[in-house]
């Protein structure tokens, strides 16, 4: 396996094709917007040069890194010659199916089709393919290339073949692979968005502050970030949107999400990427300040 196709150049799309790169495989970067593909060479320049600050990585290394990476706007040219495509587009299942159906009829028989979706079933995208068997799901972390697993997500269908392929190259990307089964949520989202949901049911019911639930988290559960630190670092409509699969996925109220949740994200308080979540970030400051919000 030498030739990877990643598809989509955002947050986790630029960090697989960066470790990709890293580790001596061909990359075929793709994306729709050309801004995006832009976008994210500047961000892998800008993390490789992290690295080299560290002396972990040497400027020959970055060249190499940059070199072995193309960029594609179109998918049918950018996989042409893939062994493996990563799918890392918009979580939207419609649009997945979508990608899947043009990545069946473009890429090369025997080339394996990873998504590395954080909730959508493996199994339903897999179904759109005459390939389920080569269908698996590869849910990487944020940040790719600073966390070190990789979920692996075995389809109904999916071969012993794929698997053993894709636990291979969790090791030569220098990641840990974990093989769970497809069912809602998977692993990790399963056990962190309940955790993030009873967070925010305690701030909601007013058992504690964010600042006080935060803290518990981390020094009685040495987490390293409190979990409303962390839905604002994921996104608060993402762990909306993956608290809603959770509840249909298994028909069960217990994982509804908060209606504190469903407000915030209704009135665009998205946490990072919107500026205020549980907490109000400033760009250029980590001084991490609760939200006026939850002061008064
Ligand atoms: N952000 C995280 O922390 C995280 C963690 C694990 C998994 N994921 C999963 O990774 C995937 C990507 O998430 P992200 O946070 O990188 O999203 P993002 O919004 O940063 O990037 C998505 C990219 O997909 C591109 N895209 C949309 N339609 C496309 C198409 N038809 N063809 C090619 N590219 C297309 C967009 O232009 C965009 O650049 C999602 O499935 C998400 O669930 C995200």
């Amino acid at each position: 396996m030498q030739n990877i196709s990643v598809i989509g150049a955002g947050t986790m799309g630029n960090g697989i094709a960066h470790v990709a790169a890293q580790k001596g495989f061909r990359v075929s970067l793709v994306d729709t917007q050309p801004q995006q593909l832009e976008k994210a060479i500047k961000t892998i320049a800008g993390n490789l040069d992290r690295q080299i600050s560290k002396g972990v990585l040497t400027e020959a290394d970055k060249l190499k890194t940059l070199t072995a990476i193309t960029t594609y706007g179109s998918v049918a040219t950018g996989v042409a010659s893939a062994d493996l495509v990563i799918e890392a587009a918009t979580e939207n299942t419609d649009l997945k199916l979508s990608i899947f159906r043009l990545l069946d009829e473009h890429a090369p028989a025997g080339c394996i089709l990873a998504s590395n979706s954080s909730s959508i079933s493996i199994t339903r995208i897999a179904s759109v393919t005459r390939r389920p068997g080569s269908v698996i799901g590869l849910h990487f972390m944020n940040p790719v290339p600073v966390m070190k697993l990789i979920e692996v997500i075995n389809g109904y269908a999916t071969t012993a073949d794929t698997t053993r392929q894709m636990i291979e190259l969790a090791g030569r990307l220098d990641k840990t692979p974990c093989v769970v089964n497809d069912y809602p949520g998977f692993i990790a989202n399963r056990i962190l968005m309940p955790m993030i949901n009873e967070a925010v049911y305690s701030l909601y019911e007013g058992v504690a502050g964010v600042q006080e639930i935060d803290t518990v988290m981390k020094l009685g559960m040495a987490h390293p970030m409190g979990p409303l630190q962390l839905a604002d670092f994921i996104g608060l409509d993402v762990c909306h949107s993956i608290l809603n699969v959770l509840y249909e996925g298994f028909g069960n109220p217990k994982y509804a999400p908060c209606p504190l949740l469903t407000n915030m994200v209704t009135a665009g308080f998205l946490g990072v990427k919107s500026g205020e979540g549980f907490y109000r970030y400033t760009p250029g400051s980590k001084e991490l300040v609760v939200s006026a919000r939850f002061t008064r």
